[in-house]
């Protein structure tokens, strides 16, 4: 049974944030969809995140961007430190990406999403002065028998026995990167299969979380922003994750030194967002495993959304139809 602090959920239901929230990652997928395959990826970028800024300011809360998107690639921001939403409401931190997968946008290639994640305030780790993290992720399975300190194969392993699998049958997501050469090369040689991705780490690490896909792990190195939120989400499924960061430079390393990071650390999920209050949102842009692609068929313009909340355990898909119409701008 589902307990919150003041009794079951059926006995005290109350709101989530995530049901409001969507709206502003359907409005991303949707005003970025027309630029898929038209090799801009700023303009894809810049289209969602204006939809998505528009749409948060009419939730009732006070969201703080803990962690923007666009200083990688220099695309338009959410800035760090600005304040979302009406003001009204409970204090949150906020992760936002309105397109994880902005080159697979502009590529008209597969798994672009757009998300949100939200914690209460001050409990995200504010690691966007260290841009990249090696991450392990897991479904449940993964509790107290995974750990990224062990070499991979021994890992492979053990999920392999708690799952109850032949090794052979696992599957692992990798960001397909010449820095991951070792990796793919330690999990191949345990039998076990990968799945290289081209981008898009976020819906990789949902997918080897949540119960129902053909993931069973992802391992390697990627944005340390989508790591954090990637916990918001595997928190909210019940999954395995940790962290370590991943410098590129003495420099990264001591303005990360500077922000209160630590190195060699292992973080924990309860690291990466300490609260047990999280909620977590994406809708496709293009079509992925985890969600569909935005689609539109005559006046119909389709979105596939993934609904998460740790409190209750709930994972909502919401497919919603929107009138052509009613999105275009005069
Ligand atoms: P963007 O869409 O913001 O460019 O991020 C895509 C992404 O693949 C992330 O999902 C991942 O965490 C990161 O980039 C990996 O970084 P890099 O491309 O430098 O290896």
């Amino acid at each position: 049974m589902v307990t919150t602090e003041t009794g079951t959920l059926f006995l005290h239901p109350d709101r989530n944030l995530a049901m409001e929230l969507v709206r502003a990652t359907e409005a991303a997928a949707i005003r970025s969809a027309p630029f898929i395959g038209k090799g801009d990826k700023l303009a894809a970028d810049g289209a969602a995140v204006d939809a998505m800024r528009k749409f948060l300011g009419t939730v009732n809360f006070t969201g703080v961007v803990v962690i923007g998107e666009g200083e990688k690639d220099n695309a338009p921001m959410l800035f760090n430190g600005e304040q979302v939403g009406t003001g009204n409401g409970p204090m949150c931190d906020i992760a936002v990406d309105p397109i994880d997968g902005t080159s697979l946008t502009a590529a008209g290639r597969s798994h672009a999403i757009s998300m949100i994640a939200v914690a209460d305030r001050g409990t995200m780790l504010d690691a966007s002065s260290v841009f990249y993290m090696e991450k392990m992720v897991a479904g449940h399975e993964g509790i107290g028998v995974l750990d990224i300190r062990q070499p991979i194969g021994e890992n492979i392993r053990a999920l392999a026995a708690a799952k109850g699998k032949p090794v052979e049958d696992l599957r692992v997501a990798v960001l397909d990167r010449p820095r991951h050469e070792q990796l793919i090369a330690d999990i191949r040689a345990t039998g076990a299969g990968t799945r290289l991705i081209l981008d898009g780490d976020v819906a990789a690490g949902i997918n080897a979380a949540r119960h129902d896909s053909r993931i069973d792990l992802a391992v390697g190195i990627g944005g340390s922003p989508e790591g954090v939120a990637t916990a918001c989400a595997v928190k909210a499924l019940g999954g395995f994750i940790q962290g370590r960061l991943a410098p590129g430079s003495d420099a990264e390393r001591e303005r990360g030194a500077a922000a209160g990071l630590k190195f060699g650390h292992v973080y924990e999920a309860n690291e990466l967002v300490s609260s047990d209050n999280t909620f977590f949102v994406a809708t496709g842009v293009t079509d992925g495993e985890l969600v569909r692609g935005v689609r539109r068929e005559g006046r119909i313009i389709t979105t596939e959304s993934i609904v998460l909340r740790s409190r209750s355990g709930t994972i909502r898909r919401v497919t919603a139809d929107h009138l052509v119409d009613k999105w275009l701008d005069s």
